[in-house]
């Protein structure tokens, strides 16, 4: 990349952004996460819709588990309709491709086992600030004009809470959503908590006090999901998560694996050294860089079999850890010859899942400084385009009794 892309520090110092950061900043990481997290809409080269290779290639690794699910769940007959969710579905294909492979093997099941075939009703549900037009523009493209295959119907709010009457869900799936938390555990907001998260944006491999934080958070949060998805599915439907995660052996210190897959994650070494630059340049203050955090957690199988026992009210039929290869060795040689492509699809990567987040925090011109001196810190660092890293996900698969 080239460095004169980067703006003159002085024209941003200049610019009302800089110096309206703490004003600008009228929410709080606790309280109004909700409000603000959200993937990149739209569907440009900077879009979730453009960047959700990974949770596809999740998705594709989980759906033989997905279609065992449905393929021995109860079929309720005499049901006029049945209600499947989608929890965090964001925007893109994944979400739609999920959908229409439920309807279809049900509909398979319920015209092989039973006298009819109920309607389909589909709910895609998620943060409020997800670009939800964009989600339901993609529909007619996907099912074409000639069938129809259900009802959609979007539901915004949080999975942490309550999001449908009781017992009105056959089948509720969450994708590549769960490991994000409901809000920055305050010690780590404090500045004179142990627990505050100084010099780095995520917990990978920080101080014992602040990944305890994360850890207390996120238990919080799945008993605070499992609850009420419990009032919400009816008994014998199935509760269906994908989420991103880590193996069992790890302390969560360690949320990612091996050593290679942690530094070359969008969310550690790069992201840590481009707020670093910022912060060598004068653009942001220690403090500004040092309250931002990502409200994400990779569980281990452990964790989430401690909230389902916790719970109650589920049978885990699978728990299992996975782990998939960040990207194909095509796309690995490809970028090998052109650092620079790379760097700017890990960057575009990155502005699709946090771009929302940054920006609430620092305003869009530094937040378009900070993505270019990420980009920059990417394409850098050739030694590790040339490791083979991995993403692990934790897939269950679990009945409401
Ligand atoms: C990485 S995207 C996954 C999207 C889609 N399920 C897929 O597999 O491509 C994660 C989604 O979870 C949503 N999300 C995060 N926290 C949430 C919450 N508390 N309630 C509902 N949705 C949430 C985000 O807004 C985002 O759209």
């Amino acid at each position: 990349m080239d460095s004169q892309r980067l703006m003159p520090a002085s024209s941003i110092k200049e610019s009302r952004d800089f110096k309206n950061t703490k004003e600008c900043r009228s929410w709080s990481w606790t309280g109004d996460l909700h409000r603000i997290l959200c993937m990149q809409g739209g569907e440009d080269d900077v879009s979730y819709a453009k960047n959700s290779d990974g949770p596809a290639a999740a998705l594709g690794l989980s759906k033989p588990l997905l279609m065992e699910a449905i393929q021995s769940m109860k079929l309720f007959k005499g049901e006029a309709s049945l209600r499947i969710a989608d929890l965090g579905c964001a925007t893109g294909y994944n979400t739609l491709t999920t959908v229409e492979l439920l309807v279809d093997r049900l509909s398979e099941r319920y015209y092989e086992e039973c006298d009819g075939v109920p309607e389909f009703e589909a709910f895609f549900s998620d943060l409020p600030s997800n670009d939800f037009n964009t989600l339901f523009r993609s529909l007619p493209t996907l099912y074409g004009s000639t069938r129809q295959h259900y009802y959609a119907a979007g539901v915004p709010g949080s999975f942490y809470h309550r999001l449908f009457p009781k017992r009105k869900l056959h089948i509720a799936v969450s994708l590549s959503a769960l490991h994000w938390l409901s809000q920055i555990p305050k010690p780590v907001l404090d500045n004179t908590s142990l627990a505050w998260n100084k010099g780095r944006a995520w917990i990978d491999g920080a101080k014992e006090e602040v990944v305890e934080a994360y850890a207390k958070q996120s238990e919080e949060d799945l008993i605070s999901f499992l609850q009420c998805r419990r009032e919400e599915i009816v008994e014998g439907g199935i509760l269906f998560i994908l989420m991103a995660g880590r193996p069992g052996s790890l302390h969560p210190e360690h949320q990612l694996g091996d050593p290679d897959s942690r530094a070359k994650h969008p969310f550690t070494s790069s992201m840590d050294q481009a707020w670093e630059d910022l912060l060598n340049e004068g653009l942001v203050d220690e403090e500004r860089r040092d309250t931002f955090n990502i409200p994400a957690y990779m569980r281990s199988p452990d964790e989430v079999r401690k909230a389902f026992e916790q719970c109650t009210g589920f049978e885990i039929r699978t728990l299992e850890y996975r782990k998939i290869v960040e990207h194909s060795k095509e796309k690995q040689e490809e970028w090998i010859k052109d650092p620079v492509s790379y760097g700017r699809a890990k960057a575009n990567l990155v502005r699709a899942s946090l771009k929302p987040i940054i920006e609430a925090h620092l305003g869009p011109k530094l937040s378009e400084e900070l993505f270019k001196r990420y980009e920059k810190r990417a394409s850098g660092d050739t030694e590790m385009l040339h490791k083979t890293c991995f993403y692990g996900v934790i897939i269950v698969c679990a009945v409401r009794i």
